[in-house]
This record gives structure tokens, C-alpha cells and sequence, in this order.
């Protein structure tokens, strides 16, 4: 469950990375600003909004431009709004006509700044703009004073209906009023734009041609220049009698603005209409951040005339290449961020690979541990297979055993021979049917697991066995001392097994011939082994406290005992039962139920070949020769001489050759110089040889001896002392004892 949780969170954070690497970062504030119109004076205004946005990350300007169209102005400011904008910037076209689409955004929330031209509602957040109003009037002023007081003007409006347009023409009008040498000739109705304004003059021109004008108010630049291209072609046609002079409004800088016209003469003045985009914007800040800020902001202006014009166009010209640089600067500043970008992108998605990686490893991994989770669970369940067959075939085939073996013996016997025909036909039936018995369940008991590899033994307690009702450890047969002559005559055997029935039935037919010595598990029957040293083992395998396995798997491995031929004598039937059997060093395994006399051929069998290397060890060869026999007797036969025996002895005698001379050489002293006690010494030398280990010095002694005799001119006592004998006379007695002449003889003889 926290596994498939984790790989969710890993999934779910790679997902978070790909997106944030894909997507750009979203803006905190959405402006959108709604245009009347596109002209000169907009682009201008519009360019510094955009300026002035580069200092603020987080705002993303949304223009619309109308084109003089209510319309269509209505409806790009609702679009503005349906787009989620959080605040709406508007220049109105007209006063009225554009209020119920700023009432809208206005109603839902969204702060409102009108700028430049007015609106007839009062749901407006700020108003930025200049006075048009003063404007007007200052504008009648400067055409006062430069009329002198008298003359005739004609005023081109702009749009009907439009704050600027209204207030301009108030403004100018209270001022002329005031000044009755002043005759405004005509009032023309125009729309901002420079054809219109060239139309309705041209067509009053035609109406008018006897009408001398001094000077024409174009109510802006575009205007101005407008009526000036009527009057133009009139005095070409010869409709008008002279050139009146041209002011205008906006006073732009650059190659068409009104700066320049001034300073070409076109126009003899104008008045700077301030954009001002970097202030309108910080005012849509402030609000949008909740910081105070001016309801009204009156921008200002002023007059452009021939005087000034120079210097403002210089100016302007400054301003507009900081612009333009600063343009330039914030370009390549986007690349940097857009390559900063790209390489965040490239790390998220280099982060996001190596998350799968891990992802992949973390399920290949979870696989592979799921896999041996299955592959363990699979052997656990073979080896209870295993166990379960053990188990069962132990418990049927120990009682077969124990009827087949003993009905097998008692046919033998001569009190048999006397029994009646119907006595013996009925035994006859049981012997059968007992036989018949043992084959069925030598074939239930194939079981599935028989061709599999083995394990080790678990020693697992069984089912339902009838213990032992003797669990002492004690030898049940008399256990006569192995330095005693009689009975080194019949070998010694030790017999492991917790079946008390089983260790009877095999006393039964072994004790005729063997000593025997019995212990009901593994741990007493490797104490019996190290301190009896018998010459064979038979062991069953599944016992309490230490099975079979591991007795004779310890039995092999202590150099006291490590010589004793191990008989498994098992109701373990299973090849991979057997196997195991063998590797842990058993020399024969012998399945239940078994015929008594392939046991014992077995046991006759291991004790001769080890009778074979007994003799090996007691022939009368030098130290070396038997060094060299051991050897080639090993390579040539390796299953009755095991090589760690063969070095065991080999061992043996050059410790005793070294010191042949050294008359108080001891076999405690051989012994701690092999790493074995004065007791394991004597019982494993005599196990291998057949001699005890001071007969085997003894006779080391006298054949170095016999070969000083020939070799040397040594007298028979230098010779005794010089092999450790301390008394010459009785190194002469052993020496006839072992070769059946004297050394002086032997001498004499060479
Ligand atoms: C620009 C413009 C200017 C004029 C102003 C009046 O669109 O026509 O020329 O001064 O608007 O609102």
C-alpha cells in the first residue's frame, strides 16, 4: 500500500515538473486597455504603457483599439471584461455612449481608470488626464495675442460628442468672447481626423471663396493640418484670397508631429497633449496593490511655438532615444530570460528523466524482489514437501523394519523347521504380505520431490514415534577396554539411533560379531565417538537434539574421529535425501526397511578397507617408503585411504623420525606437537595401524636402526643410543623380536 502511495507521489511530481517546465509562469495583474481610436498620439501612449510594464514582471497588458466606433469600442471593452481582467483602462469615444460597458466592468468588481476623455458615469475607479477646458482657452489666448486683438477665425471641432472636443471649444470660446476685434467665421464640425477636416473646410471654402480668414483653430494637429491642405488648393484655385495661419493640439514629437510642424512653419502653433502611458500605469498599480492613490490626476502641457519648438524637439528627440535604448536594453534582457528559461526547462525535464529512471529502477527492483519472494516462498513449500515425505516415510518404514527384519531372522531360525504346515503356511502369508506392504509404500513414497537437490536437515521431531523407553545414553552391550588383547579381536561399533526397538532389532544380529555401543542421538554419539574411537558407525538420521547429518558432518570433521566409516541407516529414501546423506561425509546410506544382510556386508566391506591401511601403516617399510606407499596408495585408491588420513599419518611419522634420537621422546610430547591429547593420539594411531603409538616409535626406532646397521660402521650400542634406546641390550631384544635375528648377527650378516 506505501509502496503504490510513494510511486503515486513520484508520478505526481514528475507530472508537476513536465507542466511547470511547459507552461510559462503566470502574471499577477491582467490591464486591459480599451483605445478610441488608432492614431499618431495612441501609438505614443500605447508604447509607454508597454515601457513602463517591463519594470513590472507581473503585468500583462491586453490592448483595443475602436476606430472612432462606440460600437465597437462597447464591445471590446465587455470582451476585456469576459477575459478576467483586474483592471480596465478606457479612453471613451464619446461621453455617453461608451458608460454602460464601463458601468458593467465597474459593477463586477473591476477597477476603472478613465483617461484623456471623460465619461457621463460616475463608476469610475481614477480619472488621469490633462484640462482640456484650459487647454482651449490658453490656445484663444495665444491666438489673441498673435492676431493682435483683431481678425477672423474659424474653428475646426473634433468629435461630436467627445470630453475634449466639448471643453476645448468652451474653453476657447470664453476666452475669444472675450475679446470682441476677434470674429469667429465659422464653427466646422470634424471627427479628430485629418480628411474629415479637409472635407467639411473644402466644402466651405466653395460656399465661402469672398471670406477672408486670418486663422484657423483645428481642435488637433491632424486637423489643423487638414484645413490647411483645403485652404492650400483653394488659393491654387483661386478661390480664397490668402493663407490664413494653422494651430493645432497634441504637439507630438518625431517627423509628422506637431513639434516639427511648428518648427516648418506649417503650423504656427500647437499645444503638447500629454500621453503620460508610465504614470497611467503605475496609477493602475497602486490600485491594483491596494496602495493610495489621486481619484483626479491633472496631467500637464504646453504651448509649442516657433520660439520653443527647437529645444522641445531636441528634447523629445532625447527622450525618444532613451526609449528606443531602453527598448533595446529590455530585448536583451528577454533573450537572458528566455535562455534562462529554456534552461530551466532543460534541468526540469533532465530532473523529470532522472525521476523516471528511478521510477524504473525503484519497479525493477520491486519485481525483483517479488520474484524472490515467490522463488522462497516456492522452495519453503518443497522443502515442507520434503519434510512431509521424511516425515512419513520415517514413520512407516522404521516399522516396517521392525517386522520384516526380525520375520526375516526368524525364518531362519531352526525352531522353524519344527512348526506345523498350517503354522508355517500362515507365516508364510505374513512374511508375503509384509513384503508387499514394503514395495506399495516404497512407491507411495516416490514422492514428487525425489529428483530435487537437497538441503540440509532440520532434525524436525516426528509425528507420532514411540519414543525409547531407555533414553540414557549408555552402552547396553558390555564394553570391554581396547588395550585388552582378547578383545581387539572383534571391532568395536557404535550404533546412534533413538528407537529403542531399532538399536534391539540391530543388536540382534550384530552382537554375534561386534562390540557394540549405543547412544540415542547425535550429541551422545559424538561423545561416545570421541572417547571410544570405534571402528565403525551406524546412525539413523532423523533423531532429537542432533540429527544424523549433522553427526556424521562432525564426526568427519574431528581429526580424532574423522577415519570412522559412517553408515546412514535411514528411512530417507529420497535421491535428494541420499545426496544430502553424502555430503555430509557418510560413507554408505542404507534405506528402511533394509535386509540384515546387506547391512552387515556393508559394515565388512568398510572395516576390511580400512584393514588395508592398517597393514599399510604396520609393514616393516621405512618412514619415507611408507610416506611414498601412503601416497601412491591414496592416489590409486581414494574412497578406502581418504587423503586427510593419509597426511594425518605422514604427519605422524616425521614428528617421530625427528626425533628418533631423543631417548625421553613420550607420546604426550608427539601429541602436543600434533595439537591432540596424550588419549586421542593413542586411539586414532591405533585405529589407523593397529598400533599403539609407542609401538609405532618403537618400531620407527628399530628399522632407523637396522638401517644405521647397514650403512654405517656404528657398533650395535652406538647405534641403540643413537634411535633413543637407553639400554643397548634391550634395543637388541626388540630389534630380534621384530626381525628375528640379533643386530650383532644382523651386522655380521652385512
Ligand atoms: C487622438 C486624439 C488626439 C486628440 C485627442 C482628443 O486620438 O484625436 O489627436 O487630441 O484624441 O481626445
Amino acid at each position: 500500500m506505501q509502496k503504490t502511495k510513494d510511486l503515486h507521489l513520484i508520478i505526481f511530481i514528475i507530472g508537476a515538473l513536465l507542466l511547470s517546465a511547459c507552461s510559462e509562469s503566470e502574471k499577477k495583474y491582467r490591464i486591459g486597455v480599451s483605445q478610441c481610436s488608432e492614431d499618431i498620439w495612441r501609438e505614443k501612449q500605447n508604447s509607454e504603457l508597454r515601457m513602463a510594464a517591463y519594470f513590472h514582471e507581473d503585468v500583462d497588458l491586453h490592448f483595443a483599439a475602436a476606430y472612432d466606433s462606440d460600437e465597437r469600442q462597447v464591445q471590446q471593452i465587455d470582451s476585456l471584461v469576459n477575459l478576467g481582467i483586474d483592471l480596465l483602462i478606457v479612453a471613451p469615444n464619446q461621453v455617453s455612449t461608451i458608460s454602460p460597458a464601463i458601468d458593467r466592468a465597474y459593477d463586477k468588481g473591476i477597477p476603472v481608470i478613465v483617461f484623456e476623455r471623460k465619461t457621463s458615469s460616475k463608476k469610475y475607479t481614477a480619472f488621469m488626464g490633462a484640462d482640456n477646458h484650459e487647454m482651449g482657452s490658453l490656445m484663444g489666448d495665444y491666438i489673441v495675442g498673435r492676431l493682435k486683438g483683431h481678425g477672423k477665425v474659424m474653428e475646426v471641432m473634433g468629435l461630436n460628442g467627445s470630453s475634449p472636443a466639448i471643453e476645448r471649444h468652451n474653453g476657447f470660446r470664453e476666452t475669444v468672447g472675450r475679446n470682441p476685434g476677434l470674429e469667429i467665421v465659422a464653427t466646422l464640425q470634424g471627427d479628430w481626423t485629418e480628411p474629415t477636416a479637409y472635407g467639411i473646410v473644402k466644402q466651405w471654402l466653395q460656399t465661402h471663396k469672398d471670406t477672408p480668414v486670418d486663422l484657423v483653430f483645428g481642435m488637433n494637429d491632424r486637423s489643423a493640418m487638414g484645413a490647411r491642405k483645403a485652404f492650400m488648393e483653394a488659393i491654387e484655385d483661386g478661390n480664397t484670397p490668402q493663407l490664413p495661419l494653422f494651430c493645432g493640439i497634441d504637439g507630438l514629437p518625431g517627423k509628422h508631429g506637431g513639434i516639427q510642424l511648428v518648427r516648418d512653419s506649417l503650423l504656427a502653433a500647437s499645444y503638447i497633449y500629454p500621453t503620460h502611458g508610465d504614470q497611467l500605469l503605475q496609477l493602475a498599480i497602486d490600485i491594483l496593490d491596494g496602495k493610495p492613490y489621486e481619484k483626479e490626476t491633472r496631467l500637464m502641457s504646453a504651448l509649442v511655438t516657433h520660439d520653443n519648438a527647437r529645444v522641445l524637439q531636441m528634447e523629445s528627440e532625447e527622450v525618444m532615444r532613451q526609449s528606443q535604448y531602453l527598448e533595446q536594453l529590455n530585448q536583451r534582457v528577454s533573450g537572458y530570460l528566455q535562455q534562462l528559461a529554456n534552461q530551466r526547462t532543460l534541468t526540469l525535464l533532465a530532473v523529470a528523466m532522472l525521476l523516471l529512471l528511478l521510477l524504473l529502477m525503484v519497479g525493477v527492483y520491486m519485481y525483483q524482489r517479488q520474484r524472490t519472494r515467490i522463488g522462497k516462498e516456492r522452495r519453503r513449500l518443497e522443502r515442507e514437501q520434503l519434510d512431509f515425505y521424511a516425515q512419513v516415510s520415517h514413520e512407516l518404514r522404521t516399522p516396517l523394519t521392525l517386522i520384516e527384519g526380525p520375520l526375516a531372522r526368524l525364518a531362519e531360525m531352526d525352531d522353524m523347521r519344527q512348526i506345523g504346515d498350517e503354522s508355517a503356511n500362515l507365516f508364510a502369508i505374513v512374511r508375503r504380505n509384509t513384503h508387499q506392504l514394503t514395495q506399495l509404500i516404497n512407491k507411495l513414497l516416490e514422492g514428487p520431490g525425489d529428483n530435487r537437490t537437497g538441503r540440509k536437515e532440520e532434525g524436525k521431531k516426528k509425528l507420532s514415534e514411540k519414543k525409547a523407553t531407555d533414553s540414557t545414553a549408555k552402552a547396553e552391550t558390555s564394553q570391554p577396554k581396547l588395550s585388552t588383547p582378547n578383545a581387539q579381536q572383534k571391532e568395536l561399533i557404535l550404533i546412534v539411533d533413538d528407537n529403542a526397538d531399532i538399536r534391539a532389532y540391530l543388536r540382534s544380529f550384530l552382537q554375534d560379531r561386534y562390540r557394540l555401543l549405543e547412544a540415542e542421538d547425535g550429541k551422545k554419539g559424538c561423545e561416545l565417538a570421541q572417547n571410544e574411537v570405534p571402528d565403525l558407525i551406524v546412525s539413523d538420521v532423523m533423531m532429537p537434539v542432533m540429527n544424523g547429518l549433522q553427526f556424521c558432518q562432525k564426526v568427519k570433521e574431528d581429526v580424532v574421529t574423522s577415519h570412522i566409516p559412517v553408515i546412514l541407516l535411514t528411512a530417507r529414501a529420497l535421491s535428494a535425501h541420499q545426496i544430502e546423506g553424502y555430503k555430509s561425509g557418510a560413507d554408505a546410506y542404507i534405506t528402511k526397511p533394509f535386509a540384515p544382510d546387506v547391512l552387515l556386508a556393508r559394515i565388512e566391506n568398510l572395516i576390511h578397507s580400512r584393514k588395508v591401511l592398517k597393514q599399510l601403516f604396520t609393514s616393516n617399510m621405512s618412514t619415507t617408503e611408507q610416506a611414498q606407499a601412503t601416497t601412491i596408495s591414496v592416489q590409486t585408491a581414494p574412497a578406502a585411504i581418504p587423503p586427510q588420513e593419509s597426511a594425518f599419518l605422514v604427519r605422524f611419522r616425521k614428528v617421530v623420525e625427528t626425533q628418533l634420537s631423543n631417548s625421553d621422546l613420550s607420546v604426550e610430547d608427539i601429541g602436543s606437537e600434533m595439537g591432540l591429547s596424550r588419549v586421542q593420539l593413542y586411539r586414532k594411531i591405533k585405529a589407523l595401524t593397529g598400533q599403539t603409538p609407542v609401538e609405532q616409535l618403537r618400531t620407527a626406532r628399530l628399522i632407523k636402526g637396522r638401517q644405521l646397521l647397514e650403512t654405517t660402521d656404528k657398533t650395535v650400542a652406538e647405534v641403540a643410543y643413537s634411535v633413543g634406546f637407553t639400554a643397548p641390550s634391550y634395543f637388541a631384544k626388540c630389534f630380534k623380536d621384530e626381525f628375528g635375528v640379533s643386530p650383532s648377527e644382523f651386522g655380521k650378516r652385512e
